[in-house]
């Protein structure tokens, strides 16, 4: 399952990450890369761990936690610390597959990493190509979104940026180990939820209103049994 979520960060927080990040010190995007993807990752990055990635990071997280639909979709069990890329004059990065675990650099906490995202944040008239292409068992998806929307995808998938030919390509990324491993249950609870919130909506319908409580019921039953933590 591939979602977007909106307004993870507002027009004014977003301002305040391109300043600070336009003032930081930026490195080759290889040095966290993995042996196959370093061969085709041409970007830069903010280093792991620096005040700016941290403090940046935490306005990230924050987003996220404000975010019912990251909850529900994502099922986070831990979120690797945000990182910041960009790409300009070209830069690209081939088709790959993210590395299965993650070692966070200053704590050494591992994560397995189950969702990939990509926070945006500049907009997409700013710059040409850039892309996020994920192919997944549905297809080929081309993501762009407005900055401050973010995308969530399975990081089982093959996926690329195209390259950026005009402008610089602001974003950041990080991954998600979730408390349900696989995609295709996460999305059969993220729909049921999906349908459980809406029919709440429904007003003074004895039945439905009994039905809601079955299907919470059914919704948590399910997680009960695809949980690890
Ligand atoms: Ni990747």
């Amino acid at each position: 399952m591939l979602i977007t979520i909106a307004d993870v960060l507002s027009a004014e927080q977003v301002a305040q990450a391109r300043k600070m990040l336009a003032e930081a010190d930026w490195v080759d995007g290889r040095v966290t890369a993995g042996y196959q993807a370093q061969e085709v990752k041409r970007n830069m990055q903010i280093p792991e761990g620096s005040p700016v990635a941290v403090q940046l990071g935490e306005m990230v997280l924050g987003g996220l936690a404000r975010s019912p639909r990251f909850m529900s979709a994502g099922l986070p069990l831990r979120v690797f610390p945000p990182m910041f890329n960009s790409y300009s004059g070209g830069q690209t990065f081939g088709t790959h597959v993210d590395t299965a675990i993650r070692q966070v650099a200053t704590t050494g906490q591992r994560i397995r990493t189950d969702l990939s995202a990509t926070l945006f944040l500049t907009a997409p008239e700013e710059y040409d190509g850039g892309e996020l292409v994920v192919e997944d068992s549905y297809g080929t998806h081309s993501v762009k979104l407005p900055a401050g929307h973010m995308v969530l995808y399975p990081a089982t998938s093959l996926h690329r940026v195209e390259p950026v030919t005009r402008g610089a390509r602001v974003s950041s990324f990080f991954w998600i180990q979730s408390m349900v491993r696989e995609d295709s249950q996460r999305t059969l609870l993220f729909d049921l939820d999906t349908a459980i919130q809406r029919l709440a909506l429904v007003q003074g319908d004895q039945s439905v209103k009994e039905s809601g409580v079955q299907l919470t019921g059914v919704y948590h039953n399910l997680l009960r049994q695809w949980v690890e933590m």
